[in-house]
């Protein structure tokens, strides 16, 4: 089965990583990109998308510049340290590529184009994705799912003691999505859990078609875990898990529950599901557990597919 799958994301290294993966997966097909601040500026990202794209030799899959800022968090900045002085390891891309960017209304082009056989994957805070759903309501109705890589659930978060990043970035959207929108969630919980070792480094080096951009966008990504979380075997690989889970959803378990997500105080960005035994179903499904080595087995072999030396 094809998943069509129009991706809202902020590359960044495990964006960009996300990004080729939807490439190289036989089972997907990109049909649009639309692209935030985040990890890196606005204008950043977009240099960005249209730079992996260009590496991949695509021309016809649209790039859309989208939010710049956040509703609810005004001091979001980039994250450097993490992801690169441009967002891409130690890439500095040109931009100076024509790319194929188009105006915001292209969301509902693509909505109304692929209706049912759509997937939208967040990867990013949720700005854009809650201005889109905003304007274009009736036509979210038809689509298939929209997938979000963001929460922490009774665990640490990344971005404050109890906050993921993508939630903490604007919390408000997030809110507003999660209260409208029936969604996927794969949080931090299940995209910790699996690392881009040295191991799978080396494999993914001799990519044909992506290896030396894989190179050098994990170096500084690896360096930066090395230094920071010395006790983890390499970066996680977050925003790679939500394609994953979205082609092959047996990867995961799940638990269903309506979330709610704290937007001020010290608890802010603060993904909340109840989970008491008495507690009801409710709207999302929730990625809880994940077979960490068959996923990174699906991803190795999605990558490599079509290449003799698989
Ligand atoms: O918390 C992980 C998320 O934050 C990922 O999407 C990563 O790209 C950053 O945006
Ligand atoms: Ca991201």
């Amino acid at each position: 089965m094809k998943h069509y799958v129009l991706l809202f994301c902020d590359p960044g290294i495990d964006d960009a990583m996300a990004m080729m993966l939807a490439i190289m997966h036989p089972q997907i097909e990109l049909v649009g990109i639309v692209t935030s601040y985040g990890n890196v500026t606005k204008e950043q990202s977009i240099i960005n998308a249209d730079y992996i794209l260009k590496v991949a030799g695509i021309t016809d899959v649209p790039v859309i510049p989208a939010a710049f800022r956040s509703f609810s968090e005004f001091d979001e900045e980039a994250y450097p340290e993490i992801h690169g002085s441009a967002g891409l390891g130690s890439i500095i891309p040109p931009n100076h590529f024509p790319g194929n960017r188009v105006g915001f209304d292209t969301i509902r082009s693509i909505l109304l184009t692929y209706k049912q056989n759509l997937t939208i994957i967040e990867l990013g805070r949720m700005t854009a994705l809650a201005k889109a759903f905003n304007l274009f309501e009736n036509e979210f109705r038809y689509i298939k799912n929209v997938i979000v890589m963001g929460g922490a659930f009774f665990m640490p978060g990344n971005r404050t003691p109890i906050a993921e990043a993508n939630i903490y970035g604007d919390s408000v959207s997030a809110k507003f999505i999660f209260n409208y929108l029936n969604t996927i969630i794969t949080p931090l919980n299940i995209t910790s859990q699996a690392m881009f070792t040295p191991a799978l480094m080396q494999r993914l080096a001799s990519h044909p078609k992506f290896g030396k951009t894989i190179q050098a966008l994990l170096s500084v990504y690896t360096a930066y875990y090395k230094e920071n979380q010395p006790h983890l075997p390499g970066p996680p690989i977050h925003d790679i898990v939500p394609l994953l889970v979205m082609v092959q959803p047996s990867l995961s378990t799940y638990v269903y529950r309506d979330v709610d997500v704290i937007t001020n105080g010290k608890a802010k960005g603060m993904t909340m599901i109840d989970l008491r035994t008495m507690s009801e179903e409710g709207r999302h499904k929730i990625a809880w557990t994940v077979n960490a080595d068959r996923l990174l087995h699906e991803y190795e072999r999605a990558m490599f597919t079509g290449y003799a030396d698989e």
